[in-house]
């Protein structure tokens, strides 16, 4: 029932996605110049909360433009309407949604689903992860000189030392590639589908990394904060590896080795 539910949740998000895709639709500015928030963003989550609502009414809920909507329940739903909502004002189909459902404090369950892709993403603690129903797993890359990483950066920048720009330059001055998407929640999925073999960020909040990251490690990978200590979704500092590469990566992005 839980699974249906997040199941439904994702796919009725994902239909208001693909309703207001590519249309006319109102743009509006959070924070800073270019964190936007759009009339499919409030759409999607709408459908999201409803399905919720309708087959748990007393479970608790976490959403980006929603916010808290406090009840006492075990169960919590982290939701991200629209994950590269900046992707998504601009036509752009690396979007996604993101559900993570979180027991007791543990993320117990995660679905992230591009509709533009057809891209289904599902993970249940303990059970592993699968895209499209078919098992995937992380990359067998043992070498970060030889690895493809993503990263993202945020709307506000953050001037510390091993910031953004900093890790970034590292590994494009040794020629390792660096991808920038757009959505957290799909380079957390793509680790987990073994195209990348890494993913970091500075800057997360719960609704960007709840499900994806239940998903890496479900398909065997690893996910950290940036010290490498044990990973919490209301942090903002994420790695997340095959596992092979994590703590050359750790070394890299903390400056104790140059590749
Ligand atoms: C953003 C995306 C992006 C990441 C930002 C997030 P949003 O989420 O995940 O990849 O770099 O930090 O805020 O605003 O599109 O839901
Ligand atoms: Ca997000
Ligand atoms: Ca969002």
């Amino acid at each position: 029932m839980l699974k249906s539910t997040l199941i439904k949740a994702a796919k009725a998000g994902a239909a208001e996605i693909l309703r207001f895709f590519n249309t006319h639709f109102k743009i509006s500015n959070k924070e800073g110049v270019n964190n936007l928030v759009t009339e499919a963003d409030h759409a999607a989550e709408k459908a999201i909360i409803e399905v919720v609502g309708s087959a748990y009414p007393d479970h608790h809920i976490l959403s980006e433009e929603a916010g808290v909507l406090t009840r006492d329940s075990e169960y919590k739903w982290i939701i991200d309407p629209i994950d590269g909502t900046v992707n998504f004002a601009h036509g752009i189909p690396l979007n996604a949604v993101s559900i993570g459902i979180e027991h007791n404090g543990i993320i117990i369950m995660a679905a992230v689903y591009n509709p533009h892709l057809d891209e289904f993403y599902f993970a249940e603690k303990g059970k592993g992860a699968t895209l499209n129903d078919s098992p995937i797993h992380v990359s067998e890359q043992t070498e970060t000189i030889r690895a493809c990483l993503v990263t993202g950066f945020p709307y506000t920048y953050i001037n510390i030392p091993n910031g953004p720009l900093e890790i970034f330059e590292r590994f494009i001055r040794k020629g390792v590639p660096v991808r920038r998407l757009g959505s957290a929640a799909i380079d957390l999925c793509w680790v987990a589908a073994g195209r990348f073999d890494g993913f970091y960020e500075h800057k997360l909040e719960p609704w960007d990394s709840a499900a994806g990251y239940l998903i890496v490690e479900e398909a065997g990978g690893k996910v950290t904060d940036l010290e490498g200590n044990k990973f919490s979704v209301y942090q903002h500092r994420v790695l997340a590896t095959n596992g092979k590469i994590h703590n050359e990566m750790l070394d890299v992005i903390n400056n104790r080795k140059e590749l």
